[in-house]
């Protein structure tokens, strides 16, 4: 078992709470922001301690939440919440669950957290073990002072200003309500202290419920030292009950990983318009221009130039690409492509480098050599093109005979007309070029011209014949009358 200030024996995260103020078919704790669910930020601050066991408590929309917590860490410990209300039964049983995992009572230092509380970090959680630690404490409680403490549980000090306990707002007395520094609900405990004590905490209160608060007063009763770590970070405490504080903490992370970027390099337009998932990496001297969102694993190389308007997930970008007023998913542009403005990439499109995909472009499950461009107008799918083909105007794949998808293949160095249709399977060779309109349902063998040619035919008279007095017939009356002063003569 590792023994330096940072690695506590366990991290148990609390997430048994309803959460109806979300007012949601979907558990409070699943609700996301920039790119993880609210309890996926909470694994990912507790992870950051390298705990040797980490356990999620669960009650409320059991299996739900417990498969969506499994998902993110496949080996943290579930511990089932019973009847028992109160944040002590939770931590109760948290711990019984990790001593079972561990063959017996673990020793040492054991966090308490909360999947609600989304922008808590590993590092003010390595703070306050470090601080617990160091001094030896039984209980260390994280603490913020706030404007409005309303609803929070009060610290209560000595003289001396030690802590002496936490009063939960609801059996608080008016002068105890006065006090605005709140207990976060985040904690560093000596394990034996806490295992000990926590039998002991009744649910004769207000909520009739098992406070995990009361473990402060029964530590002092057994000599343990009980302190606290004001954060001055308010944010990193707070927790999101209903969907107005969903979006103002989603407001102030998103905020948070914006400066992360300028602060090393990368160029935001306009922060307010611009929002980045945690999991996305930037190079320095990207350029990110305003409405742009960049979610999940979403990489983009240094000198890209980002939107405006345009939305990137799971995509690749390569480094000096420009990517103009699009939509792409799970996609890959290489260095010194482009795309846009107004192209729509779905998943498994990869352009290659110096290629171009551009205005008004649909693509899917396609791949396009160095060099090669679509630039208008059409939609690519299951296709690989090679390398400098052009694509002209308004080319489109028949890639879907209504049952099954099939693949078109295109050569290096093609050059299509406009308006060509490839019914596919069907394969183009290298060299080859294609004349307008061409529907192309047999392989065009390498150098070859492929037309679909119907001999053009030209009514004369039509309009005048058998559209009579119509503006189009009118022009077409002074088209074919010759003008007086056009007159060899006049
Ligand atoms: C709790 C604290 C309060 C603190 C506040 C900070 C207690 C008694 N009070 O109050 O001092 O200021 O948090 O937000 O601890 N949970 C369970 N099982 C339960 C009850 C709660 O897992 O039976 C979980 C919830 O899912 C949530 C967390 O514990 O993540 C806090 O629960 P909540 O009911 O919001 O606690 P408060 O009453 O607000
Ligand atoms: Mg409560």
């Amino acid at each position: 078992m590792t023994v330096d200030n940072h690695s506590p024996a366990a991290v148990i995260v609390l997430a048994a709470g309803a959460g109806t103020r979300m007012k949601s078919a979907k558990p409070k704790i699943m609700h996301e922001m920039c790119g993880r669910s609210m309890v996926g930020h909470a694994l990912a601050a507790a992870q950051g301690l390298e705990p040797d066991y980490l356990t999620a408590v669960v009650r409320f929309e059991r299996d739900r939440v417990a498969e969506h917590i499994t998902s993110i860490v496949p080996d943290i410990i579930i511990a089932d919440q019973d009847e028992i209300p109160g944040t002590g039964r939770a931590v109760e049983q948290g711990l019984e669950a990790v001593d079972a995992a561990h063959g017996g009572p673990v020793q040492g230092t054991v966090v308490v957290t909360y999947g609600d509380v989304p922008l808590l970090t590993s590092e003010l959680l390595q703070e306050l073990v470090a601080e617990h630690n160091e001094q030896g404490n039984a209980v260390t409680v994280l603490t913020a002072v706030l404007d409005d403490p309303t609803g929070y549980g009060r610290i209560i000090r000595d003289a001396d200003g030690s802590v002496s306990g936490i009063r939960e707002h609801k059996d608080a007395t008016e002068e105890e309500r006065a006090i605005n520094e709140v207990n976060s609900g985040i904690y560093a405990f000596d394990a034996a202290i806490l295992r000990d004590a926590l039998p002991k905490v009744s649910t004769d209160n207000a909520q009739q419920e098992k406070y995990l608060t009361d473990v402060l007063g029964l530590a002092r009763e057994v000599g343990g030292r009980v302190a606290a770590v004001a954060t001055q970070d308010r944010w990193q405490v707070e927790g999101a009950n209903d969907r107005v504080q969903l979006a103002t903490l989603g407001k102030e992370m998103n905020r948070r990983v914006l400066e992360k970027w300028m602060k090393l390099g990368v160029g935001i337009i306009d922060p307010d318009s611009t929002w980045i998932d945690v999991d996305v990496i930037l190079s320095n001297d990207v350029t990110i221009k305003p409405g742009t969102q960049l979610h999940g694993q979403t990489i983009v190389g240094t000198d890209a130039v980002i939107g405006p308007d345009t939305t990137l997930t799971n995509v690749r970008v390569g480094q000096g690409t420009t990517v103009i007023r699009s939509v792409a998913t799970d996609a890959e542009f290489a260095d010194h492509s482009s795309v846009g403005p107004f192209a729509y990439i779905r998943p498994g499109t990869k352009l290659g480098e110096d290629a171009k995909i551009g205005a008004f472009y649909e693509t899917k499950n396609v791949t396009v050599g160095k060099g090669s461009k679509l630039s208008h107008l059409g939609y690519m799918g299951d296709a690989e093109i090679g390398e400098y083909t052009n694509i002209g105007c308004g080319n489109i794949t028949a890639n879907y005979d209504g049952v099954n998808k099939h693949r078109t293949q295109i050569g290096s160095h093609v050059r299509t007309s406009s308006n060509s249709v490839f019914v596919a399977p069907v394969s183009v060779g290298d060299g080859a070029y294609t004349g307008a309109g061409a529907v192309v349902r047999k392989d065009v063998p390498a150098g070859a011209l492929a037309i679909t040619y119907a001999q053009q035919k030209n009514m004369e008279g039509w309009t005048q014949d058998k559209r009579p007095g119509t503006p189009a017939a009118e022009a077409a009356q002074r088209a074919q009358t010759p003008s007086t002063t056009d007159r060899p003569g006049a």
